[in-house]
């Protein structure tokens, strides 16, 4: 099947040219259907539902997103968001001594997880510019490192094998956050020996909002225990014990009631993905995300990800005056794409794009800096 034979599959792309996936990634058409199974499954089945399948939800659609990421099955599971996956990877490392109270990251990180671990009273937080800067932090001291695998802002690949490397020799745990990677670059975290990775479904997986998760490496699964915890982190939680006894797999993550219609919700763009295979994705988006940077440089546009293709996730920024008031200018034309303060404009184009979308948008902002349409709505503030 051709890439483009996908594209019925994605209502939106019939009203518009979406190269916004890197921040909500277009919804699959089954998720409707989804939707009503879910609604059907209430109104049927009322309170069976959980035992039909509903409470096991959070590891069972956790073992799909686990072959997506290169995890076994039995070490991944559903949470609300990054910040909750990652509150609970904390929670399991205490209690804190000062003696190794360190979080090394990276100032690139999403504000989610910086802003996490900038109000934990006891962490003594380490802001680096790059992944050379966090291998040198990293000592003794250093209790975390949670770094990204593609940069939001940039969409740059990081080092990470040097960084799991020097964090183990110190004693030290290294949560990735595969947001940005998930579903658009191969991703192995268990090849990569990470301790952890969190990332969501919002964007390149096509699985909507809700659908945050965390995977654990597989050996540590039982060693921790973690203090951000509900009933379903229990051995046996329809015994309603009055003490807390963890499950022994990765369950013991979880914390209460799960957000069932988003696990609904999520299936069908991971069964996308699972169809058309991560690799076969890549390969595409190295290939448009090049033309992309081509139509830039030929356009005179300034390039804010990287050009290396080793180092190049799903994203393309270009930096253009007023890029705010261009980014409007485009969307009353029906191209989606956002922008990021101090980068420029986001083009995340993805297996469902075609080339010839690709000439267009970057023929339009060309127009509108030509015309001075860009000139419009300067001073526009940046949403999503
Ligand atoms: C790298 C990265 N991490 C995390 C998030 C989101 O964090 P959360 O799930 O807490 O909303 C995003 C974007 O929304 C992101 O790009």
């Amino acid at each position: 099947m051709e890439l483009t034979d996908y594209r019925d599959r994605f209502p939106i792309l019939a009203e518009t040219t979406y190269l916004i996936n890197h921040s909500l990634g277009a919804m699959p058409a089954a998720v409707a259907e989804r939707l009503a199974e879910y609604a059907q499954v209430w109104a049927s089945r009322g309170v069976r539902a959980w035992a039909e399948g509903w409470w096991t939800m959070p590891l069972s659609v956790g073992d799909q997103v686990a072959r997506i990421i290169g995890a076994r099955p039995g070490t991944t599971v559903m949470h609300q968001n990054v910040a909750v996956a990652e509150a609970i990877v904390l929670s399991s490392l205490g209690p804190v001594a000062p003696a190794r109270n360190r979080v090394i990251y990276e100032a690139e990180n999403f504000p989610s997880v910086r802003y996490l671990y900038q109000a934990q009273r006891e962490l003594d937080v380490v802001v680096c510019a790059d992944a050379a800067e966090i291998v040198a932090s990293i000592d003794e001291r250093t209790l975390l490192v949670p770094i990204s695998h593609v940069l939001f802002r940039s969409g740059e690949i990081q080092d990470v094998p040097a960084i799991v490397e020097r964090a183990h020799a110190v004693g030290a745990r290294v949560v990735l956050d595969c947001y940005q990677s998930a579903g658009i670059v191969p991703l192995a975290v268990e090849a990569l020996g990470v301790d952890f990775a969190v990332g969501g479904s919002v964007k390149w997986l096509c699985g909507g909002p809700g659908n945050g998760w965390l995977y654990v490496r597989p050996d540590l699964i039982s060693q921790l225990s973690p203090t951000l915890t509900g009933w379903q982190a229990h051995a046996t939680p329809f015994a309603f014990e009055p003490e807390l006894r963890y499950a022994d797999g990765v369950a013991r993550f979880l914390t209460g009631t799960p957000n069932v219609p988003a696990l609904y919700a999520a299936t069908p763009g991971y069964d996308l993905i699972e169809e058309v295979g991560v690799e076969r994705i890549r390969a595409n988006s190295l290939r448009q995300t090049a033309l992309l940077i081509d139509l830039a440089d030929e356009a005179g546009f300034e390039l804010r990800s990287p050009r290396d293709p080793a180092r190049r996730g799903g994203t393309v920024t270009l930096h253009v005056p007023d890029f705010e008031a261009v980014h409007r200018e485009l969307g009353e034309r029906q191209v989606i794409c956002d922008f990021r303060p101090g980068a420029g404009i986001r083009l995340g184009p993805h297996y469902f794009t075609t080339d010839s979308e690709l000439a267009r948008a970057t023929g339009m902002i060309r127009e509108i800096l030509s015309s001075g349409r860009n000139r419009r709505f300067v001073g526009a503030s940046a949403r999503f």
